[in-house]
């Protein structure tokens, strides 16, 4: 079974004081630090660019899991790779050659992903599955933190684990959106191993609590 991980998103954390937020989650359990990278033209909210990730790469050795919701993510994966990102993960909906991009950056020395919005099926991976470390499946719609998990996204995750075992790949499975202590454990029975957890960890008071609980519930299977 691959290593169940926390990866809370900045997006919920307190943007004034941002080193000492990644550092505090860090110390109380996190996995992997989740960056969310917004264009105002893909998704209708504008985040944060390589700069950022350049930032934290100073103040943190864990890894950065950059999720590019923005058009055109080849004209800006260099950058983040160069800005010291661990993942970069780019959506399906927004790559004409998923291919290039998915081996541009690998090419760049990073882990390499795909994420699937809520409406777009699992068929679109059919001939790219093996040349990716991570999928991720938005269980939001993105664009915001703190929305509503979509339940569909269980079916979906039993399907995309049955793909990979057939396949017999070491492909992790992320999820993205809606994840709390209400909503992990079945996410982690459907077969992922990767959670994005941004208001259920920054908008808790005690943010190890939160990830021990999210953690417990999550192997509660
Ligand atoms: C949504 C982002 C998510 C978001 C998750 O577009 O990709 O990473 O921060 O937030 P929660 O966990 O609050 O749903
Ligand atoms: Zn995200």
């Amino acid at each position: 079974m691959q290593k169940l991980m926390i990866a809370p998103s900045i997006l919920s954390a307190d943007f004034a004081r941002l080193g000492e937020e990644v550092n505090s989650v860090l110390e109380q359990g996190a996995d992997v630090i989740h960056i969310d990278v917004m264009d105002g033209h893909f998704v209708p909210n504008i985040t944060i660019g390589p700069l950022v990730v350049r930032a934290l790469r100073k103040i943190t050795t864990a890894v950065l899991d950059v999720h590019l919701m923005i058009e055109e993510p080849d004209a800006y994966i260099d950058d983040f790779a160069a800005a010291g990102a661990d993942w970069i993960t780019v959506h399906v909906e927004t790559c004409r050659h998923l291919h290039r991009t998915i081996h541009r950056i690998k090419e760049l020395g990073c882990k390499s992903g795909a994420v699937l919005n809520p409406a777009t099926s699992l068929s679109t991976l059919d001939y790219i599955l093996d040349d990716l470390d991570i999928v991720m499946l938005m269980s939001v719609n993105p664009g915001f933190g703190g929305q509503k998990f979509i339940p569909s996204t269980i079916a979906k995750t039993k399907g995309l684990k049955n793909m990979i075992e057939t396949r017999e790949l070491p492909t992790a499975i992320e999820i993205d959106g809606g994840v709390s202590p209400d909503t992990i454990g079945a996410i982690a029975a459907a077969g992922a191993n990767i959670f994005v957890a941004g208001s259920a960890v920054f908008g808790r008071d005690d943010y190890g609590l939160a990830i021990a609980e999210l953690k417990a519930r999550a192997s509660d299977l």
